[in-house]
């Protein structure tokens, strides 16, 4: 393992341990927008990462969701949500993770992913796969969209914007076995490379949803791009993520909806 991998995975567990420890508690809850919520608990998180990573790398560039943005001239940039499931882990619902990316050159070269609730701990290094705890993981082998469980999430501008998702959720309801909403990006990601998922849309993300399990899909064999199966920045918005085999099943259904 070596070094970025190892102070990911301790910035990770550490954050992650605060978060479930704190589960289930009342929380200042504020808010980014109407339905955008932020505790108290997503900026201690982001703070003990933060913290973790700047300690041994203070030359590096860092984004974070909350509030960190440090530009410095190196070639590394840490990406960071330190708590993806702000809506669910504000309601005690236990699904929620910690995602950490670091950037190379503008390259996602290692991901890590915790959920403390399943003490999962998801890590991908650029060429050398994905891992679930220790484990190779690969993604699923579903050939056709009418087999599939997908996942998707809806953008926190529902009520302002027409672009909400709801024509994509029923056009990908009516064709596949089902679709989960489970609110957390970075883990559907995880689950797309895990096999538990055949694919996974959402519009409106931001870097630090997806920069993780960007890396976590493609190193597990799947694919990931927009919604027009073009390249994926990570200033790209729209995210689609497959197991590579219904993946043009999956823009073909986009391409009905608004985005
Ligand atoms: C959110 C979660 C959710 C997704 C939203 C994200 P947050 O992240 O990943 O699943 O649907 O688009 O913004 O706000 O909990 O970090
Ligand atoms: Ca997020
Ligand atoms: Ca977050």
């Amino acid at each position: 393992m070596d070094s970025f991998e190892k102070v990911a995975i301790l910035a990770a567990r550490k954050a992650g341990l605060l978060l479930k420890r704190g589960l289930g508690q009342k929380r200042r809850v504020g808010y980014k927008g109407a339905v955008n919520l932020v505790t108290e608990m997503d900026l201690l998180s982001e703070k003990v990462i933060v913290s973790e990573i700047r300690k041994r790398y203070p030359n590096h560039s860092l984004l974070a969701e909350e509030k960190t943005r440090v530009l410095e001239s190196s070639p590394y940039r840490w990406i960071i949500d330190p708590l993806d499931g702000t809506t669910n882990y504000a309601h005690g619902f236990p699904i929620f993770s910690v995602s950490i990316a670091l950037e190379k050159q503008g390259k996602v070269i290692l991901g890590v992913v915790y959920d403390p609730t399943r003490e999962e701990l998801f890590v991908a290094n650029e060429g050398k796969g994905a891992r679930l705890n220790g484990r190779k993981i690969h993604v699923s082998s579903t050939p056709a969209l009418s087999k599939s469980l997908l996942a998707t999430g809806f953008p926190y501008d529902l009520r302002e914007s027409p672009v909400d998702n709801f024509d994509h959720f029923r056009n990908f309801a009516l064709r596949v076995h089902a679709v989960r909403r489970a609110g957390s990006a970075a883990l559907d990601l995880c689950y797309v490379a895990a096999g538990r998922f055949d694919g996974f849309w959402e519009m409106k993300l931001g870097p630090w949803d997806f920069a993780a399990g960007s890396l976590m899909v493609r190193e597990a064999g799947g694919e990931i791009t927009d919604f027009l199966g073009k390249r994926l920045d990570l200033d790209g918005k729209h995210v689609l993520a497959s197991n590579g085999r219904i993946h043009r099943q999956m823009i073909k259904i986009l391409k009905m909806g608004r985005f």
